[in-house]
């Protein structure tokens, strides 16, 4: 139980981690080019709204339940009911999140995350310079083609992550998250910068603050919270696990607050980043999930300082990516740890297996098994527009299923089965104010809108809602002849057909 007994060492060691977490590919990669298929700032605005109204009391929950649980998920979920006098069942939330969500999760962000790490090396080594659209497209066809190159790629991914881990809080995911948080900052600054020198910064601006209400519908909305799920963390247990670490002399209200806002803050900045490249040389910001991989490469092979710039690009995803994998790893290896009594090391070794070999499904889904479709014989055989290979089948489970029902789970665990004063005494806050406006929104408003965009989500397509414009329209063509890529691309509480 070591993990358990660890605890960050500063606020600031808490703040990175968790700011860490939240801020990864999805954020990067996938926010940006959300944003501008949602309706640029009216995405914007909705998705800051439900960070604000969802995300930020969900966020605020699973930190309290693991701060007074000081366990794994599972067991600060169980340790909370008995104190309440609920039933220990609730702890099954716990499992549901960290170990299939968690895993699940790190599986397939693994691949892509292993993919950024072979185009740093791309990057580098000035593979990209002059490159044409065809040339780029042609590498992103011989990358996911060659299942052993992925392979490869995702193993060393993995190996980072469960070194991290295997290492504790104070000297593994502490100390790395000291070091690389204040880089990636750095980095995304300078690529603001020189966007804003190189590209054209005003088309970007007007492509991701230029309202267009009458594109919110059904699908924005589902897009938007799905966004702030996955963007902040939520519903995969890293929060509790965070939490059980947390000092109590840190309040833990305002340092949700911050953390949300850093998220979001980077979302933005991801934006501005990226768009004013793609507006320079004329490309498709609506690209999709291929927009860093077949569309960047292009803009850093033919800009001034491209391959210096380039190579930063991936870098900052790079890191974004670690410090997100290591937060999906940590819960299920406090679980084995405290549960079977093994060491940290082998309970980060084992829950890294497990996840790299789920990994294969997702790494083979875009080559040798692309064509095979594991649900074809109960009707299933397209999921958001794509077909439903195994990495997308994953992907749904992870992000559409576990994520809003773990997450509506806890909020009605919280709201409605902890006791008000045990939660009161973990936020240290007085009756009334912030802790009455957060704890009608945990029983009452997240509940009901987490419930209403999940049963809305999984409607079948047509049925009153219109879900018919979800998803596949993020999909470019070139992405739908590259499946994997578009594995976690609709990681939203998004539609299903
Ligand atoms: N928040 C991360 C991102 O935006 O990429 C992804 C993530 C990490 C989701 C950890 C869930 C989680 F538990």
């Amino acid at each position: 139980m070591a993990g358990a007994h660890e605890q960050w060492s500063s606020r600031l060691a808490f703040i990175f981690a968790a700011v860490g977490s939240a801020v990864g590919l999805g954020n990067i990669w996938r926010f940006p080019y959300m944003a501008g298929e949602n309706g640029g700032a009216a995405f914007v605005l909705v998705y800051i709204g439900f960070i604000a109204v969802v995300g930020l009391p969900v966020l605020i929950a699973e930190l309290t339940v693991g701060r007074r649980g000081k366990l794994s998920p599972t067991n600060s979920i169980r340790k909370l009911s008995e104190e309440s006098g609920s039933s220990s069942k609730w702890g099954w939330i716990g499992h549901l999140a960290s170990l299939t969500g968690g895993l699940g999760l790190l599986s397939l962000y693994s691949v892509i995350a292993g993919w950024v790490l072979a185009y740093i090396i791309k990057t580098a080594t000035a593979t990209f310079v002059g490159v044409d659209a065809a040339g780029a497209q042609a590498m992103v066809g011989a990358y996911v083609g060659s299942p052993g190159t992925m392979v490869f790629w995702h193993f060393i991914f993995i190996s980072l992550t469960v070194f991290v881990v295997a290492r504790g809080i104070n000297a593994g995911l502490e100390k790395v998250v000291t070091y690389l948080m204040p880089i990636l900052f750095l980095l995304l600054l300078v690529l603001v910068g020189y966007a804003m020198a190189a590209g054209n910064f005003l088309e970007a601006l007007s492509y991701l603050f230029t309202p267009d209400f009458s594109k919110i519908n059904g699908t924005v909305l589902l897009n938007a919270i799905g966004q702030a799920f996955f963007s902040l963390s939520l519903g995969l247990g890293t929060m509790i696990a965070y939490g059980a670490y947390l000092p109590k002399s840190i309040s833990i209200h305002r340092s949700a607050a911050l953390i949300a806002l850093a998220d979001t803050g980077v979302a933005l900045l991801a934006g501005l980043a990226i768009f004013p490249l793609v507006f320079a040389f004329g490309l498709s910001p609506s690209s999709g999930p291929t927009l860093i991989f077949e569309v960047l490469p292009i803009a850093f092979g033919q800009m001034p300082g491209g391959v210096v710039f380039g190579t930063m690009f991936f870098v900052l995803l790079g890191i974004a990516a670690i410090t997100s994998s290591i937060s999906m790893l940590e819960p299920a290896v406090s679980w084995f740890e405290e549960k079977q009594g093994i060491t940290r090391v082998g309970a980060a070794i084992f829950g890294g297996t497990l996840a790299f070999v789920v990994g294969l499904l997702t790494v083979f889904s875009s080559n040798e098994w692309q064509s095979i479709i594991p649900l074809a014989s109960l009707g299933v055989v397209e999921i958001n527009g794509n077909p439903a290979t195994y990495a997308e089948i994953i992907s749904f489970i992870v992000s559409n299923l576990i994520m809003p029902v773990a997450s509506l789970m806890l909020a009605i665990f919280v709201g409605w089965y902890v006791s008000r004063d045990h939660l009161r005494d973990e936020l240290d806050l007085p009756e009334g104010g912030i802790f009455e406006l957060w704890h009608v929104s945990i029983k009452y408003v997240a509940p009901v809108a987490i419930g209403v965009i999940l049963v809305w989500g999984l409607m079948p397509q047509g049925e009153g809602l219109p879900v018919e414009e979800a998803a596949p329209v993020e999909i470019s063509e070139e992405a739908q002849s590259t499946s994997d890529a578009s594995e976690i691309q609709e990681i939203s509480i998004s539609s299903t057909e």
